[in-house]
């Protein structure tokens, strides 16, 4: 039996890459570089995360040529040898995180990033108290881009902050850099320092890389940038980016070993806490529309969207200027269920309708956590690094109903749904969104790119069109009435 997820799972593999000109429609403008403009990690993330932000202004630059802004930032590895180190910060013109252990004999981990290199090297450890140091005698450690990057690995001239990380995970011997979302399709540039030896056990390539397994510390050194921007923060996060998860959940009584092995799907227990609770909450089968009271609710909501005058498609049309002028192919109606508990975007669960070819605009969602059910018809989800470049990554999921796919602070953060059915046929879908449960900032929007204001970042603050008991009542009135 083929696998129906297959064609999606992977879909970050080389060569499995979809280009600008094959995302639904409006194709040409989504190569407009959009701003992109995370907000910076705040301290009362401190509690579950590490964040360090650098003095307000380090050094700026005099007249001496060759002399920038710069900024320095240092914290600790809670895990020895490993963890990913995000850098939040505006238009450097280079990065060098040094990676050290307790002890100043061993060597030191260095990580140099311009616009157009990585460099990864080993060597003496930097002298008491100094910051941006990188010794003559360094060794080179051979890395390689990732098949999907591009040659620029900063974005000098962004005006807002953007995010590059480094994982150093000393298990599997890997070094990665990245941009943006802390995940694997992010990554661009790789070192792989061990090596599979008899009996099946991984070794270092060198052993002068075994000083990795007891990394405490990393300083990170930003040069250039405005020294009007938000100065250079690190997060440190305690695992590493080592695997891809898909973007499929599938019940862990239905999913296989092929699927456990291919990777095609995952099981709620391997995402965040945050989507584990969502899931347990919308996943079960009697979360339908066509229930006993009403088995033609789908069929009615169609019949109302796709008739003139009639409920949903009056309210489609109301909301038509919602993301740009007469935008009507943008909208799609949000029936909330439930009241904001002040721990989500908006309400915790909304039920999402959206006509035939209509799509949403390419959006955020604030570094919350999410889960989508399909509850009718069929959708797909087209993914992308960030808002700024906009790059599509692999091919969309095509999302029939049942399926159930999520999103989390690191992960299918930026993306755009889309009904392509050619029949007129709606889709219906369940959304629910979390904070993480010590995410004390609530970021309260959904940043989206907007096709006729490029590079003015736009918020969404999620709304309701109507409440979910009104709207079925309303609809059943409105199905009954039909020979009216
Ligand atoms: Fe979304």
């Amino acid at each position: 039996m083929t696998d129906r997820f297959s064609s999606f799972f992977d879909v970050f593999a080389p060569g499995n890459v979809v280009h600008n000109s094959d995302v639904f429609t409006e194709s040409v403008k989504l190569a407009v570089p959009h701003v992109d403009a995370p907000p910076p990690y705040s301290p009362t993330l401190k509690s579950v995360l590490t964040v360090v932000t650098a003095k307000p202004l380090d050094t700026v630059s005099g007249d001496a040529p060759g002399s920038y802004l710069t900024y320095n930032a240092k914290t600790k590895l809670n895990i020895r040898g490993q963890g990913t180190v995000v850098a939040n910060c505006t238009g450097p013109l280079a990065l060098l995180f040094a990676f050290s252990t307790n002890d100043s004999s061993k060597s030191t981990l260095y990580v140099q990033v311009s616009e157009t290199t990585v460099d990864f090297w080993y060597g003496p450890s930097p002298p008491q108290g100094s910051s941006g140091f990188l010794p003559a005698d360094k060794v080179a450690i051979e890395g390689q881009p990732m098949a999907q990057s591009t040659s620029s690995y900063l974005r000098p001239d962004m005006p807002y902050p953007a995010r590059y990380w480094l994982s150093v995970d000393h298990k599997n011997g890997i070094l990665r850099f990245g941009r943006d979302y802390a995940n694997l399709s992010m990554a661009m540039y790789q070192a792989e320092l061990k090596q599979r030896v008899p009996p099946g056990v991984y070794h270092w390539k060198n052993e002068k890389f075994a000083f990795i397994d007891e990394l405490t510390t990393v300083s990170v050194q930003q040069t250039g940038g405005s020294p009007t921007a938000a100065p250079l923060q690190l997060v440190y996060l305690p695992l590493p980016v080592v695997q891809k998860l898909p973007p499929i959940i599938l019940p862990n009584d239905v999913i296989t070993l092929e699927q456990l092995a291919t990777g095609s799907a995952t099981v709620a227990a391997n995402l965040s806490p945050e989507c584990q609770r969502l899931y347990a909450n919308v996943a079960g089968s009697k979360i339908e529309l066509d229930t006993e009271d009403f088995r033609e609710f789908s069929k009615a909501i169609e019949r109302s969207v796709n008739t003139e005058g009639l409920l949903c498609q009056t309210m489609l049309k109301n909301k038509s200027t919602e993301f740009g002028p007469d935008d009507y192919k943008s909208t799609y109606l949000r029936i909330t269920l439930g009241s904001d508990l002040g721990n989500s975007p908006g309400a915790p669960f909304v039920l999402e309708i959206w006509p035939a070819l209509h799509a949403s605009p390419i959006h955020n969602h604030g570094d919350s956590h999410a889960i989508i059910k399909v509850l009718h018809g069929s959708i797909k989800a087209y993914y992308f690094t960030s808002l700024y470049d906009a790059v599509p990554i692999g091919p969309p999921a095509n999302l029939s109903r049942g399926d159930v796919t999520w999103i989390d602070p690191n992960n299918y953060q930026v993306h755009q749904l889309s009904n392509e059915s050619r029949d007129g046929s709606i889709c219906c879908t369940i959304q629910c969104y979390s904070y993480g449960a010590k995410d004390l900032r609530h970021y309260e929007a959904f940043d989206y790119v907007n096709d006729d204001t490029h590079k003015i970042i736009h918020h969404f603050e999620p709304n309701s069109d109507m409440s979910f008991l009104d709207f079925k009542a309303a609809i059943k009135k409105e199905w009954q009435e039909r020979r009216n």
